[in-house]
């Protein structure tokens, strides 16, 4: 036993030898690189641009930039034939023969769309997010591509913001674990193979809590919450090696994140040794203008070398007035220095130097069996059911069914926001499906309305005849990709157009009513809800959300997906999320005093709580619900033991067991609480969560381990660390858990 622990030590010792080895002969080659470089190249290192050509030979117009040594990079080029011929020019026809890294936002896939990061994230599954990455990477890298910009990884709170469909939800513990699972996927275990891209986490810092959920606004996040919440998935993922990070548009507290010295220079690099690149977000440079925060490109570019942006996305401030700048000694050679470095380190990563070029013998694996079969297995997965009267579903296959809504056969909604590459002749919709792999099942189709915003209520008599003549309606309803995603915020997040109208004239019927909702955020749906015995609800389920949809709906598949946000029952809620602060005046019953027919209370009369006359407190759907086929019992929650020493951990042990008779997925979820911090704690946080498989009748217990550290937050030294004191644990399949057991930490 000795003699096997002291090999595995020694060959431990030899794998850290051989990574150090390799980290030192890359630094190396960056720092004799840079030694070589005129002042002029080392800024042209920090230039990106979009190319803007549609053939080939456009790429003439940016030779000589290139040439010259003044492009570090090119975004939005995908064609392959056109980055060679780019590349071709900045490594055999530029003085030192630097390659380009080119980048492109493949979010959710390139060609072959998974469904959004929100849809993913319902999964609560890392090999999922990992699987899609990875499935984007291969389909991108092979055309050129070696840097997206995803995991975006901002926590997100609000509905009303559209690029809530980017992100994976309210929670920083799942953002954390799916923004490593991406980066895993779309780096691999080397950025230079021909299967792996750079990512890119953004959007550095706080954007998600833009006011008011309108795009681009200010956020106010004090440094407590900034830690705590927002840049927690920041740390998880600079910790798991990812390439690059991009600037956000946001001011927080009046400093627009591209000139933020502070997250850059002492969190980014001092405190968590980041070595990637950051990149700017599209012209989030010269928008500090904008916000008042610089007079000029040059001020600009002043502002954001020092503060440590080391790419500047098109704004062209960099190129047009860092020279002028170092000769002023307003900006330092050295910082340039550190900047061109990054960008270096990560190119000679991706293997750009070895090899420049792409094969264009290469057969495309867009759209491939095993693609697609992984796009339909995530789309499962990602589905949520809310709502199953009346065992409404799994349908039947001799039912004779109305398929009805303008999302049953909308190809380019169904793949939701960010799909630049995609065709939307790939995707497969409901109606298709049924007419290919569910053609035994008899239907009839009436859509009822054209698209989501359609307010032409004028086919609604054929809906109803066609119900009539069926024996279940199935609506598919919810949002076109355009109203969400970036800057497309809403101020009303109902079901648009007469998508609720249609809902109801199908409930009229008397019939039983499904509808399946795909959207790219939260709905406030409880106006719609009495109209439907049962609610499927997919955030925008990509190429292959028809099969998956039908699967569900059959029960070939057994729903299993989680909220990764909350649901609202008024706009007016928001924000409502599970991790809240618990207030001093916690309401704790809902008291509707509208709905009240007593007149002239007295002032107190509904008690000093912190909640909404008229609709309350709580939301409608919380963080972590989800519904099965199967039903899942909790039991015999219990702890190794309810003391635990600073440094110590226990284990958390649960028993499972599926009370129906069909095999079904429950994520198990395990909240703390921190009774009494040096700052307040959230009255819950997420930290654990497991798939767990079960039979029929099936009983399992489940094990979490739980040590100290998982308990650790940043209080008013901004040093995170866990505070003895007693602490409460549930498990449970949602944010309202019923088995809660307690621990004390001890010193
Ligand atoms: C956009 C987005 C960012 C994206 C970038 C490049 O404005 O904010 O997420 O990666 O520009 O397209």
């Amino acid at each position: 036993m000795k003699i096997k622990k002291g090999v595995s030590i020694f060959l431990l010792g030899l794998s850290l030898l051989s990574i150090r080895a390799q980290q030192n002969e890359l630094e190396s080659k960056v720092n004799s690189l840079v030694s070589k470089m005129t002042l002029k190249e080392k800024i042209g290192q920090m230039n990106q641009q979009s190319y803007w050509g549609t053939k080939v030979d456009d790429i003439e117009q940016y030779r000589e930039a290139i040439k010259e040594g003044k492009v570090g990079s090119l975004l939005n080029i995908v064609d392959t034939e056109t980055i060679n011929a780019a590349q071709k020019i900045a490594v055999e026809e530029s003085r030192l023969g630097i390659p380009l890294i080119i980048g492109r936002d493949v979010i959710h896939g390139f060609k072959t769309i998974f469904p959004i990061p929100l849809g993913q994230a319902a999964s609560f599954d890392p090999r999922v997010v990992e699987t899609g990455a990875r499935v984007a990477a291969i389909e991108s890298r092979e055309r050129g591509i070696t840097w997206t910009f995803a995991p975006m990884i901002d926590i997100s709170r609000d509905p009303r913001w559209g690029r809530i469909a980017e992100s994976f939800g309210e929670d920083p513990f799942l953002t954390g674990k799916l923004g490593v699972a991406m980066i895993r996927g779309f780096q691999g275990n080397d950025l230079s193979s021909p299967t792996s891209v750079a990512a890119c986490i953004k959007h550095f810092a706080g954007y998600g809590a833009s006011e008011g959920g309108r795009d681009y606004n200010s956020t106010h996040i004090p440094p407590y919450q900034m830690r705590n919440v927002y840049l927690e998935p920041f740390r998880e993922t600079v910790k798991a090696g990812a390439a690059t990070l991009m600037t956000s548009f946001n001011d927080n507290d009046g400093i627009p994140a591209s000139g933020n010295e502070f997250l850059l220079k002492e969190v980014l690099r001092k405190e968590w040794s980041f070595d990637g690149i950051v990149v700017s977000d599209w012209a989030s440079m010269a928008e500090m203008i904008t916000h008042g925060y610089a007079k000029d490109l040059k001020h600009v570019a002043e502002i954001a070398a020092n503060a440590g942006t080391d790419m500047e996305m098109v704004s062209e401030a960099y190129i047009g007035n860092l020279e002028e700048l170092v000769n002023e000694g307003k900006v330092s050679e050295a910082s340039i220095d550190e900047a061109v470095k990054n960008i270096l380190r990560t190119k000679f990563r991706l293997g750009l130097f070895d090899n420049p070029y792409i094969p264009l013998n290469i057969k495309s694996s867009a759209y491939s069996d095993s693609h697609m079969d992984a796009a339909r297995d995530a789309a499962v997965k990602s589905a949520v059911l809310l709502k199953n009267e009346n065992s409404v579903l799994p349908l039947h296959r001799d039912q004779k069914i109305a398929v009805i809504g303008p999302m049953a056969n909308a190809p380019h909604e169904q793949l939701g926001t960010w799909v630049f590459d995609a065709e939307k002749e790939h995707t497969i919709t409901p109606v298709n499906t049924l007419e290919t792999e569910y053609s035994d099942v008899n239907y009839i189709y009436e859509p009822g309305l054209k698209y989501s915003r359609d307010t032409d209520t004028l086919d609604f008599s054929k809906v109803i005849s066609a119900i009539n003549s069926s024996d279940v309606a199935v609506i598919f309803v919810g949002e076109e990709a355009i109203l969400s995603g970036e800057a497309h915020s809403l101020s009303d997040i109902n079901l648009v157009g007469a998508q609720s109208d249609l809902i109801k004239v199908a409930k009229s019927t008397g019939k039983p009513v499904v509808v399946v909702i795909m959207a790219g955020r939260p709905l406030t749906i409880g106006r719609d809800l009495p109209y439907a015995d049962a609610v499927l609800f997919n955030f925008h389920p990509g190429t292959m959300g028809g099969p998956a949809i039908w699967d569900l709906l059959y029960g070939k598949a057994n729903p299993s997906g989680k909220l990764p946000v909350t649901f609202v029952n008024e706009i007016g809620q928001i924000p409502i999320y599970y991790n809240h602060n618990n207030t001093g005046r916690p309401a704790v019953e809902d008291v509707n005093i509208l709905g009240q027919d007593e007149l002239e209370t007295e002032q107190t009369s509904v008690g000093n709580k912190s909640m909404y006359l008229n609709s309350g407190y709580e939301p409608l759907f919380p963080f972590g619900f989800g519904l099965s086929y199967s039903t899942f019992e909790y039991s015999d929650l219990k702890l190794s033991s309810n003391t635990i020493p600073l440094g110590g951990k226990m284990k958390a042990i649960v028993r499972l067991t599926n009370t129906s008779n069909v095999e079904g997925t429950e994520v198990v979820q395990l909240y703390i609480r921190d009774l009494v911090g040096s700052i307040v704690r959230p009255v819950k946080e997420l930290k654990g969560f497991q798939k767990i498989t079960l039979k029929g009748g099936e009983s399992k217990l489940v094990e979490f381990e739980i040590t100290t550290d998982d308990l650790a937050f940043y209080g008013k030294d901004s040093v995170k660390k866990t505070e003895p004191g007693d602490f409460y644990l549930w498990i449970g399949g949602s944010s309202n858990p019923e088995h809660r057991a307690e621990f004390t930490v001890i010193e």
